[in-house]
């Protein structure tokens, strides 16, 4: 029989009276593990050899677990002090005790509650017995933290024991294991050669027509193989790139414009009173360094410090609040990419536009929150909004309709809402996957004359501002956005994590 030799080493290896790992296959065949897998494979459907699987689980020493295991365990001191104070004749006051087998804090539960368990003692109304026949030496919690420390197996209860306190962490894992069958035997007995297999066709093997003769490798799709852990685009990323091709495909050009930028842009054109609540420190991050500009286009200051002050149209009427130039012209992280949208339908941006037109952006803002869950202080707002005649509410819920389905997502829901700047106005739910909580996912209306007007847009124009995050939570049910997100970003999740389309 010929075999390639990478085969013909593992059956060479392998023993017919028990199971051999593929690590020590592979160190004895000097090949590496994933080659050593496929090659058992390949033998196993010849029918050389079985392959089986187990599990095994690699035991670790917690930092609390290491810190007992040079202490003692906290019940082991209790006992211990318990003795040497007499408490095996005669109950002692459990507070000398304490202090004398040095616990404090968290670990005088740990071992009042151990103690008993373990039938070290007794503990009654403050004071404490010791059995004298218990015997410390031996516990056996005791001596598998010194096992674990030095890799030897432990039992599968004390483990247990030992995971429940905290004291180890278990990583479990496949092992796999080749075993010569009866036929492997036969041929082995017989004389195995190595044919020369051929892992690669080369320019010079189809040169010479060298290929024709020789025998390639199969290749084993299923044979283990390193996980590369190498650079990647992050989920978000990844999400953030999704979504601007199918707003692209729904025909949206894209915005782009500072993310520090003049309360003007911000506040002042969405017609926000300039004492409006959300225009304080307590939102939004305000720049000291500039902390004015001066570039702002002086007939639309003026048209919207107008709109603030009697409001538009015949029947318009204003905030009677204070307004101030000087106010409009202060600096501040932008707190939403509406400020990018009122740039651009003011035609400051790219010009003047005609009606229809449809525009996007998928940038980060700003806001002083509280971090939680679901709140950062910055995270990506997906912006929009479409200029046309005659818009109603059902083309905003439409246009919904069909952005989030193309993620998967059937069941958006609409609220009422209030905005400064828009009239109707709505928020979007979504219920989460894994936990079937509904959350907000963003916000929207039809822009209101005080807005439109002192831009000079004479349609339509509705408008929204929907949230990246709380969409990656729908499409991909993690439930705190501080896991893809910062210093306690969830490295696995974020390796692990599939790209949905
Ligand atoms: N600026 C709003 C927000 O950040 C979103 C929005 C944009 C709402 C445009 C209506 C119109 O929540």
């Amino acid at each position: 029989m010929e075999l390639p030799q990478r085969e013909l080493s593992v059956l060479e290896a392998a023993s017919a009276d028990e199971p051999t790992p593929i690590a020590e296959l592979a160190s004895a065949t000097g090949q590496k593990p994933e080659t050593v897998t496929g090659a058992a494979f390949d033998l196993e459907e010849r029918g050389l050899v079985t392959v089986t699987e187990d599990t095994v689980a690699d035991v670790e020493l917690t930092e609390e677990g290491e810190r007992y295991r040079h202490m003692g365990l906290p019940e082991v001191r209790l006992y211990l002090a318990a003795r040497e104070a007499g408490a095996d004749e005669a109950p002692v006051s459990m507070g000398a005790v304490l202090g004398d087998a040095d616990l404090e804090g968290p670990e005088v539960d740990i071992a009042l509650s151990n103690y008993a368990r373990k039938g070290y003692g007794e503990i009654a109304s403050g004071d404490l017995s010791a059995d004298p026949d218990a015997d410390p030496e031996s516990d056996p919690e005791a001596a598998a933290l010194d096992r674990v420390a030095a890799d030897d197996t432990v039992d599968d209860d004390v483990r247990e024991t030992l995971e429940r306190r905290d004291l180890v962490v278990v990583h479990e894992r496949t092992v796999r294991s080749v075993t010569l069958t009866d036929d492997g035997v036969d041929a082995l007995m017989a004389g195995v050669e190595a044919t020369e297999a051929v892992g690669q066709l080369t320019p010079e093997m189809l040169a010479s027509g060298e290929w024709e003769d020789v025998e390639f490798a199969d290749y084993n799709v299923e044979a283990d193989a390193e996980t590369p852990s190498s650079g990647k685009t992050h989920v978000l990323r990844a999400t953030a790139e999704r979504v601007k091709d199918v707003l692209v495909g729904m025909g949206f050009e894209e915005m782009e414009g500072p993310h520090a930028d003049s309360e003007f842009w911000i506040n002042d054109a969405l017609f926000m009173p300039q004492d409006h609540p959300a225009r304080t420190h307590w939102d939004q991050f305000a720049l000291s360094e500039p902390s004015e500009v001066d570039d702002l286009p002086a007939d639309l200051l003026e048209r919207v410090e107008s709109a603030h002050r009697e409001g538009v149209g015949d029947d318009g009427d204003g905030y009677h609040s204070p307004w101030t130039e000087e106010m409009a012209r202060g600096v501040d992280l932008r707190g939403h990419t509406t400020s990018l949208s009122m740039r651009y339908l003011s035609g400051h941006q790219v010009g003047d536009l005609e009606p229809p037109q449809r525009y996007f952006s998928v940038e980060k803002v700003y806001r002083n929150d509280t971090l939680d869950a679901t709140h950062l202080l910055e995270f990506f707002q997906i912006e929009g909004w479409v200029m046309a005649e005659d818009l109603s509410v059902r083309d905003l819920m439409g246009t919904f309709t069909e952005f989030y389905s193309q993620f998967g997502i059937e069941d958006v829901r609409f609220k009422p809402h209030y905005n400064p700047y828009t009239e109707p106005s709505f928020e979007l739910f979504g219920t989460h996957p894994r936990t079937g909580e509904v959350i907000e996912i963003g916000n929207s209306g039809l822009f209101r004359p005080e807005v439109l007007e002192p831009l000079g847009v004479e349609c339509d124009v509705m408008a929204w501002g929907l949230a990246l995050e709380r969409l990656l939570m729908l499409t991909h049910g993690f439930e705190d956005i501080r896991d893809v997100h910062g210093t306690l970003a969830d490295i696995d999740f974020l390796r692990d994590t599939e790209v949905v389309y």
